[in-house]
């Protein structure tokens, strides 16, 4: 598609259906753990699109998990990472004993996803799982692997479905990359 106020390009990656239909299969996953005591933790913002479907999903397979969310930021106005992480909005509910999975939009340098990891895990939960939409072929800047990736993705800079450059383009249905 063409943004006609910026002229700007984007590339569909991953489509819309293809979303669902991953998320089907992502759910099932999850579900097939039996999880116990559940609480899902999306990682605002750029979780929000991803999160929303992968829950009526884990629904459907017959998951039903409690939910709180965390506000974290780790990029600013740029597309490149700030290399801190800093807690926006904390969460509401207490973690201890319990089994949690962390959910974000993209695994890039891993600063984010350890940083959430650590903190839950400082604060007694009986397990801590990652799940992220993307996994980025990006180097790691710390040693970190997502527990569920919905999809492996190539190191280019993505927007849509939650994810955002610039606070725009979280509404597209699907992943796409910005062409230069
Ligand atoms: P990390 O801490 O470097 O792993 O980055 C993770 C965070 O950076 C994600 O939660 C996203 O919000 C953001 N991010 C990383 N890559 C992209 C991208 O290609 N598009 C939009 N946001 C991204
Ligand atoms: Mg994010």
């Amino acid at each position: 598609m063409t943004d006609t106020t910026t002229a700007i390009r984007i590339e569909t990656i991953f489509p819309a259906k293809d979303i669902q239909q991953r998320l089907e299969g992502l759910a099932a996953e999850i579900a097939a753990k039996q999880p116990k005591n559940l609480l899902i933790v999306p990682i605002l913002k750029g979780s929000f699109v991803f999160a929303a479907d992968l829950l009526r999903a884990l629904n459907a397979a017959g998951v039903s998990p409690e939910v709180d969310f965390l506000t974290l930021s780790s990029y600013k106005k740029s597309r490149a990472s700030s290399g801190q992480v800093a807690i926006l909005r904390d969460l509401d509910l207490d973690v201890e004993g319990r089994h949690v999975i962390l959910i974000d939009d993209v695994l890039d340098s891993g600063r984010t996803l350890a940083f959430a990891k650590d903190l839950i895990s400082a604060r007694g939960a009986e397990t801590v799982e990652t799940c992220v939409l993307l996994d980025k072929q990006a180097p790691r800047a710390v040693n970190i692997t997502a527990d569920y990736h919905a999809f492996v993705c190539p190191n280019v800079f993505v927007v849509g479905y939650g994810m955002d450059v610039a606070h725009r383009y979280r509404e597209l249905p699907f992943v796409g990359r910005i062409l230069d």
